[in-house]
């Protein structure tokens, strides 16, 4: 309504509604290389669409007469309250769509509720976006360092600084083949956006032998060598049990025998992603995964979902096929091209409107009441 009533007086949005177009528009407005980074997906980008066709094989099936005006969207996730179940994606390097980074997206997002992850490669200290959230609720994304007081020091400012949940990803432990930005030679961090989780830390500074503002390159590589190449095993998790306190979740999960890997590793979640299609060019569709994987182990770890969430539909299609929540990446990010905080704003207000309405429309009224029976293959 309130959109309809600021068009009825002259005025539209800063960009569109539609949040399966505003890609396009954000296009025009970033630097070419950035859209590329941000984009881009791995190969050929097959898994980046079969993350949208997957959606397109579930239709919603409404309901009519169901007492549905009066909706509550509420969902705690590991202890975790928000008004909506939607979450921000990590997302690194920020700086390079908008000066405001991370700390507009924080402050857009504690506006709505809705909480950050945040991540490891991010332009913006942990420390200087909790300040910017202002007590809305972050949770913090792990690219494991392979130096273990590094990443001792990391979980103790996240903790510090009030994360509550440690969300460690697994797929990405290498860069995919990303040809947008190796024909654009780009990488962001070795281009001008800020490195500021390892470059604010004592621990990794005590670490270089001469200080990132003296040699940028070199304290670049020396981070990105310690969050890459690195083995681990299932076994390697109780390290990162023993060391934070709260809740674990594993992020890039896609087969059910990892999603049992991770309860028997005594984790407390996971993201069945696949890193929005950027990490194996021709892996299933995410949302193909995820009634398998959330069968097999959704009444013992709370299960969330991302990779090609972009609608209203797309989150009830998600919860009613097993997830708990869902994360929302490149959406947001173009928001943040567009408008900065307003921009990122605009995007979740318009997400949970869109889920909002939609979720009475179809005829339900509470996301944990969803199931696959509200949706019919097609
Ligand atoms: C990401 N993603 C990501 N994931 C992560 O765990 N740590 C990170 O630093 C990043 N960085 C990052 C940068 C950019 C530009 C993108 C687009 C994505 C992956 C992200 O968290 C999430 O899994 C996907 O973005 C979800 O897919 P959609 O919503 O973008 O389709």
């Amino acid at each position: 309504a309130e959109i309809y009533l600021q068009g009825y007086g002259g005025t539209t949005p800063a960009f569109s509604t539609d949040l399966t177009r505003i890609e396009e528009s954000a296009a025009a407005v970033l630097d070419p290389r950035a859209y590329g980074y941000v984009a881009g997906s791995a190969g050929s980008g097959s898994t980046a669409a079969a993350n949208r066709a997957a959606f397109d094989r579930w239709r919603l099936v409404p309901r009519m007469l169901a007492g549905a005006t009066e909706r509550d969207l509420t969902t705690t996730v590991l202890g975790t309250t928000m008004p909506a179940p939607v979450l921000l994606a990590p997302v690194g390097a920020q700086s390079i769509v908008h000066d405001g980074a991370e700390a507009a997206t924080a402050r857009a997002a504690a506006s709505t509720g809705l909480p950050m992850v945040l991540s490891t490669a991010s332009s913006t200290s942990i420390e200087d976006v909790a300040a910017a959230s202002g007590g809305g609720p972050l949770w913090f994304q792990l690219y494991w360092p392979s130096d273990s007081e590094v990443c001792l020091s990391l979980l103790a400012r996240a903790e510090a600084a009030g994360y509550s949940v440690l969300v460690v990803t697994l797929d990405n432990w290498s860069l995919g083949w990303r040809p947008s930005d190796l024909d654009n030679g780009y990488l962001p961090f070795l281009n001008g956006a800020g490195t500021a989780v390892p470059f604010t830390d004592p621990v990794f500074l005590g670490g270089l032998d001469a200080s990132p503002e003296e040699e940028p390159a070199m304290a670049v590589l020396r981070w990105i060598s310690m969050i890459t190449g690195t083995d681990r095993t299932w076994a390697d998790l109780a390290f990162l049990r023993k060391h934070w306190e709260g809740p674990i979740v594993l992020k890039g999960i896609q087969h059910v025998d990892d999603a049992r890997h991770a309860v028997a590793a005594g984790m407390d979640g996971i993201v069945v992603s696949n890193h929005g299609g950027r990490q194996v060019d021709g892996a299933v569709g995410a949302l193909d995964v995820l009634p398998e994987i959330a069968a097999a182990v959704g009444d013992r770890i709370e299960v969330l979902f991302d990779s090609g969430v972009r609608t209203g539909a797309d989150v009830i299609k998600a919860l009613a096929l097993g997830a708990r929540a869902v994360l929302v990446g490149r959406p947001y990010v173009y928001g943040l091209a567009h408008a900065g905080e307003d921009g990122v704003r605009q995007v979740l207000r318009g997400l949970l409107a869109d889920l909002d309405l939609t979720l009475g429309l179809s005829g339900n009224t509470t996301p944990g009441a969803l199931t696959a029976s509200v949706l019919r293959r097609s």
